[in-house]
């Protein structure tokens, strides 16, 4: 029987013309693909400047550096997120300040932000799991009151709304990711909507070794940059993707609604019921105790589904261990980082797969009681 993956892109004919083409034209880095996928990931924005990265973790970094956030200052973030998330921070040179997760939604709980805030918070740096997103409101009421520059790790959320408003189209910094397993995929690649036209130079630059071109001939660099561009190969596969947003998100939704309507198995945590906001990027079921997580992949492996990890709370990485943090200390994410398993779900999944899971899950779940 063939692997049931939890995620593949769905990638058409069209698009992989599309690439042969690039890769004909003799223009294979950032060009004219790139300026177009920019112009439509911008269209998508609501008309906001969007510049592309060659990954998130990229455009997360040039996020906070465009927030003018470095060594000394601290960042509040979750610990139940890809380790991208935190990383970033320390490489900016400054301090994540983890809070924990809601149980429910499993992601940052707003409510637990204030009481991290000291006089070198700088930035708020939520992160939408599985594409659901955090409450904007109550973000943008906490950022206004206590003059924080918020980063949007929306990595996962690409597709999502707010109160019908799309993410990426009203904020500050928002940074997506179009990773091989996100819903839009460019293979590998990434992209920073930014607040006004003003910080374009500057993320501009922070991307490409710093450089400023002028004239015919004319080079400077005042500002060390990175080497984050996005190739025109990567920008003509997000192209092709980009134009099916509204059938992939669809599809991710009635398949989500599926996984609802036949979800048997006692004892799981099963995420929000949210099909206004959320992008449905990941289906993800927090396991009951009894049911020990490498178990229940291998028994499910067996069955011919694969289960995904996302993720383990970073905070007791090694890393970040070695930096002070310690188990006990946000129990939602420790909780929900070790039980909780991510199912397949990706558009071109067959209806009757969610039956196969579902019925797959209840049965590895019972033998595991
Ligand atoms: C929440 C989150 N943040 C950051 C990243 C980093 O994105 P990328 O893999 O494109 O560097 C990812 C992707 O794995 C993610 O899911």
């Amino acid at each position: 029987m063939e692997l049931l993956p939890f995620t593949r892109p769905s990638i058409d004919e069209a698009t992989i013309a599309g690439v042969a083409e690039v890769l004909r034209s003799g223009w294979l880095t950032s060009g004219p693909q790139v300026k177009a996928f920019e112009a439509a990931l911008s269209r998508h924005c609501g008309g906001r400047p969007v510049r592309a990265f060659n990954s998130g973790t990229a455009a997360l970094e040039v996020a906070l550096r465009l927030a003018g956030v470095g060594p000394g200052d601290e960042v509040i973030t979750t610990s139940l997120s890809s380790v991208a998330t935190a990383n970033v921070i320390l490489e900016v040179g400054a301090k994540p300040v983890f809070v924990d997760v809601d149980f429910q939604s499993r992601n940052i709980d707003l409510s637990l932000v204030e009481k991290a805030i000291s006089r070198k918070t700088r930035a708020i740096l939520p992160v939408d799991l599985a594409g659901l997103p955090v409450d904007r409101d109550h973000l943008y009421r906490i950022s206004m009151e206590k003059n924080l520059r918020v980063i949007e790790d929306a990595c996962q959320s690409f597709g999502a709304r707010w109160k019908t408003r799309a993410i990426g189209s009203f904020g500050d910094l928002v940074a997506f990711s179009f990773h091989a397993n996100k819903n839009v995929t460019s293979a590998e690649g990434g992209a920073i909507v930014l607040p006004d036209e003003k910080s374009a130079t500057l993320c501009e630059k922070l991307r490409l070794q710093g450089v400023t071109r002028n004239g015919e001939d004319g080079m400077e660099v005042d500002v060390l940059g990175g080497k984050w561009n996005l190739t025109d190969v990567a920008a003509r596969i997000g192209l092709g993707q980009l134009a099916r947003l509204e059938e992939f998100t669809a599809r991710r939704r009635a398949l989500a609604r599926r996984y609802f309507e036949r979800w048997s198995a006692p004892g799981c945590a099963l995420p929000p019921r949210d099909f206004e906001n959320s992008n449905w990027h990941m289906f993800q079921v927090a396991l009951p105790e009894h049911a020990p997580r490498p178990a229940f992949i291998a028994r499910m492996r067996e069955a011919g589904i694969a289960v995904g990890v996302h993720y383990p709370a970073m905070h007791l990485f090694a890393l970040y261990r070695a930096l002070g943090w310690r188990e006990g200390e946000f129990p939602n994410a420790e909780r929900l980082g070790r039980s909780m398993a991510t199912l397949p779900l990706f558009p071109a999944m067959a209806d009757t797969d969610v039956e196969r899971v579902c019925g797959a899950a209840r049965k590895v779940l019972a033998d595991l009681a």
